[in-house]
């Protein structure tokens, strides 16, 4: 069986900077730089423009991975799209890629797979990827996470508390075969259903007919209350289980992997808040210098802050190929995971 590795990063992120003082004052927000920063480390975030889905912004991420690998589109084989911001209720946003990459064009109808694990998205995806390649099935996996959070973020000052955390962004990662003794040690993966109502976004019910709510007293086929449309956010409890499972996970995959934490020489966590990660690392003892963040100008990408975080650090030579690298995420299920992997 061959080992999986990440042969190739990209990522992509849209022009448009917003920052904290850009909530208060183009958006009339109640809010304040000093607040976000103390409470999240974040100090501005990308939004896409209007008619760019999580497709559009995961091309130029895909297209960087695939000149990373050393490949072409032509080689990809399959391609896994995490994201909880697609662009329609179905179909997902795999298909949506495979056809703006060209590939159907090409005649190239590989398989197009959609995740919904929400900020676990890309462990989820990578552990997906890493074992449909070490099965010898596929060889290049196109893995990416994507999202427009924009599009959805209640930008009043109702909304403050989850619309100043999110940004859009998408970061890709090519999941590839080597004989080599390197790759994609181990992931672990986990999720706790009774927290569903904890973070969500209720935008429909399809338990109810008509699956839209009719308001009291009216009649016909539903609508879209302004309250379904935004995320449901129950913010402490989400930190203090973020902490808990990040430190759990971790600890399992060091385990597992029979390895010491003073082993790894980057750690690359979801960036939902600059705290929890600080609060996981000072717990765990993991010096600051071997955490990396971006959560500070993308604010947080869900499914693309470790691709993000691991095109970014590849990029900029921070992570190079003998580290040993883990990577943790923590997010709306509950769902959570961790992975080891040899660069
Ligand atoms: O990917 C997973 C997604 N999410 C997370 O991991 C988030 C985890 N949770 C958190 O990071 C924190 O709970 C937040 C940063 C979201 C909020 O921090 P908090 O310390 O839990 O604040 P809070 O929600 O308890 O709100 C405290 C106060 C409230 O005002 P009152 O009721 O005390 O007057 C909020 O209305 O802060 C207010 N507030 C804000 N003020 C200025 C909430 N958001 C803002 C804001 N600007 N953006």
């Amino acid at each position: 069986m061959p080992n999986a590795y990440i042969s190739g990063t990209g990522g992509y992120v849209p022009e448009q900077i917003v920052t904290n003082d850009d909530l208060r004052d183009g958006y009339g927000i109640d809010t304040t730089h000093d607040w976000i920063v103390k409470r999240t480390g974040i100090e501005a975030r990308r939004f896409a423009p209007e008619g760019t889905c999580s497709a559009d912004l995961a091309v130029p991420a895909a297209r960087k991975a695939i000149a990373n690998a050393g490949l072409t589109e032509a080689d990809v084989d399959m391609i896994v799209f995490a994201t909880l911001s697609p662009k329609h209720a179905f179909p997902g946003d795999g298909v949506l890629l495979q056809e703006k990459l060209g590939l159907c064009e090409q005649g190239r109808f590989i398989p197009a797979m959609d995740l919904r694990n929400q900020c676990s998205g890309f462990l989820y995806g990578l552990a997906a990827a890493s074992s449909m390649v070490q099965s010898g099935m596929v060889r290049h996996v196109l893995l990416v996470g994507g999202e427009t959070h924009s599009a959805a973020l209640d930008l009043s000052t109702r909304g403050r508390t989850v619309s100043s955390l999110f940004g859009d962004g998408a970061g890709a990662v090519i999941v590839s075969p080597t004989d080599e003794d390197r790759g994609i040690r181990g992931w672990y993966l986990g999720a706790d259903g009774r927290f569903a109502d904890v973070l969500c976004q209720k935008v429909w019910d399809m338990s109810k007919r008509p699956f839209f709510p009719v308001p009291e007293g009216r009649e016909g086929p539903g609508r879209v209350e302004p309250e379904m449309m935004w995320a449901h956010m129950e913010g402490r409890q989400v930190f203090k289980n973020a902490v808990e499972r990040m430190i759990q996970v971790l600890v399992s995959a060091c385990w597992d992997q029979k390895i010491d934490l003073a082993d790894i020489d980057l750690f690359c966590f979801h960036q939902a808040n600059m705290r929890i990660n600080q609060m996981v690392a000072q717990t765990m003892g993991i010096p600051e210098e071997k955490l990396i963040h971006n959560i500070q100008k993308y604010g947080n990408t869900t499914a693309a802050t470790i691709p993000l975080l691991l095109a970014e650090a590849e990029e900029s030579g921070r992570l190079v190929r003998g580290m040993k690298v883990a990577c943790v995420a923590f997010g709306s299920g509950f769902t959570w995971g961790s992975a080891i992997l040899d660069w």
